[in-house]
């Protein structure tokens, strides 16, 4: 046996992870793929690589030093599960099996229950940044058991992205703990995106400028608080000249957004756990609202207001979207960092936040800048409650906040939707409110069904007998 680390499932993101292993010293592994093809078709094209390839599960095995570790890098769902069971049937006691694809958590918590039977480790992973990112350093979310850490912490820091000297990996958690987070990167990739594209339409539209133009915007704010990689690969793909018609690339692209569910569930999990990721989940419904054409091909003559958006001074409302940009994107990355820790309080992961925000600073789609800020914030007072109260991103949104305003209603006077924008400031305004007309529900829910309210000046619940005589009673407590 002479590999240290193996890898199954060799598609795109597997070959390029295995090629990736293989460049760094003192790394042998082990390939395999369930059709020969694609193992010749990678040892082939990379004759200076450290690959051992195997041609059935028992020769990987064999391949294999002991603690034996594989990262299977196969599609998500069945094909995981087949390729797991598998492997336990080769791999014995103390081996570990990774599982790097975009699984669901609760797929891994359940595999990893399973797996841990036959005393065998099974680690879920996320690994973030792509093709690119998986060949030449990505962000590596793992979760798992400290025992597995052991082995694999040394390998994965030899292939993560490096930030700031730092590998961008850590152990996140146990069990399902990677996943989870991963899964919250994808929900916070999907709002940050969402606000990108309002931005850009709202100066497109109220400025009137192309394509290429608004390019050269994004391409400056890239040097500023905004600098990150989705800001950037904005630019070129707004820059892009369709070669077929000579258009704007981003004007021949069909405008309904795929999505293949890691923000549904990053949305779905925040539902059950009870955590208001509103921009998120505008991000992600904005996605499904773009994706029927039927609906929307019916809905194109309702009535909207007379007049569209009037820009008098461009740049200064240039400036005005790009603050409610960045008010925006701080409370997308503090709803996630609330999905995190509420998650880890529901599942007894011990989550270090400021880590997360660190290992996502590079090799993964929402690297930026700004995740120092947040690792700044979470070092001062890791039980933060609310990031966005940390005092760097108060004085952010004292900044901000007048031009968000005006944002969201120039968009709203103007007819254009800015959903994450918009559900933005009202979540901010929603967290600030020293009242919110919770209050009137609570009296509702009690008219219609018993259900019972507290009251601001004393200890006790509450009833109000409303079909009676109006009076008010203590009650059991019904939520
Ligand atoms: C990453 C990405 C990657 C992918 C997602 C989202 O971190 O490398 O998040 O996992 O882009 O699957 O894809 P959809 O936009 O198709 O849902």
């Amino acid at each position: 046996a002479t590999a240290n680390i193996g890898v199954v499932g060799l598609a795109v993101m597997g070959s390029n992870l295995a090629r990736n292993l293989a460049s760094r010293e003192g790394n042998t592994v082990a390939v395999y793929n369930r059709s020969r093809s694609k193992t010749d078709e990678l040892t082939e094209a990379h004759p200076e690589a450290e690959f051992v390839p195997a041609f059935s599960y028992e020769e990987f095995a064999a391949s294999l030093q002991k603690p034996r570790a594989a990262i299977i890098m196969v599609k998500a769902g069945r094909p995981t599960d087949a390729v797991i069971d598998s492997l336990v049937e080769v791999f014995e006691p103390g081996d570990i099996i990774v599982d790097g694809g975009n699984a669901l958590f609760t797929d891994t918590i359940r595999r990893e229950k399973a797996v841990r039977e036959t005393g065998i480790n099974f680690v879920g992973a996320g690994i973030s940044g792509g093709e690119e990112g998986a060949l030449n350093g990505p962000s590596i979310m793992p979760g798992g058991s400290d025992e597995s850490w052991v082995t694999l912490g040394p390998i994965l820091k030899s292939i993560a992205a490096i930030a700031e000297g730092e590998p961008c990996v850590t152990h996140v958690g146990h069990d399902g703990a990677g996943h989870f987070v991963k899964m919250v990167h994808n929900g916070i990739e999907y709002a940050d995106m969402q606000l990108i594209a309002e931005a850009y339409d709202l100066i497109r539209r109220g400025t009137g400028k192309t394509p290429a133009e608004i390019a050269e915007v994004f391409a400056e704010w890239n040097r500023g608080e905004l600098e990150s990689y989705l800001i950037e690969i904005t630019a070129e793909v707004l820059r892009q000249v369709d070669a077929e018609t000579g258009k704007p690339l981003v004007d021949v692209i069909l405008d309904q957004a795929g999505a293949k569910g890691t923000g549904a569930w990053t949305v779905q999990t925040a539902l059950s756990l009870g955590v208001p990721v509103s921009g998120i989940a505008e991000a992600t419904f904005a996605r499904s609202l773009s994706s029927h054409p039927e609906q929307r091909a019916v809905s194109r003559d309702l009535p909207g207001p007379d007049e569209g958006l009037k820009v008098d001074d461009a740049d200064a409302f240039i400036e005005d979207v790009r603050l409610a940009l960045y008010a925006s994107k701080i409370v997308a990355y503090s709803q996630g960092f609330d999905e995190i820790r509420a998650g880890a309080a529901e599942y007894d992961w011990t989550i270090d936040l400021g880590a997360v925000s660190k290992i996502w600073r590079a090799g993964c789609i929402i690297r930026a800048q700004f995740l120092n800020r947040i690792a700044d914030a979470y070092d001062a007072q890791p039980e933060l409650p609310v990031l966005l109260t940390a005092p760097y991103f108060v004085e952010a949104l004292g900044r901000a906040q007048g031009a968000w305003r005006r944002i969201v209603s120039a968009a709203a006077g103007a007819g254009i939707p800015a959903p994450a924008f918009s559900s933005s400031l009202s979540y901010y305004d929603g967290l600030r409110a020293e009242r919110l007309p919770a209050a009137l529900i609570q009296g509702q829910r009690d008219f219609f069904g018993a259900h019972t309210y507290k009251r601001i000046d004393k200890e006790g619940t509450f009833h109000t007998l409303w079909s009676g005589d109006r009076t008010e009673i203590e009650a059991e407590d019904t939520h």
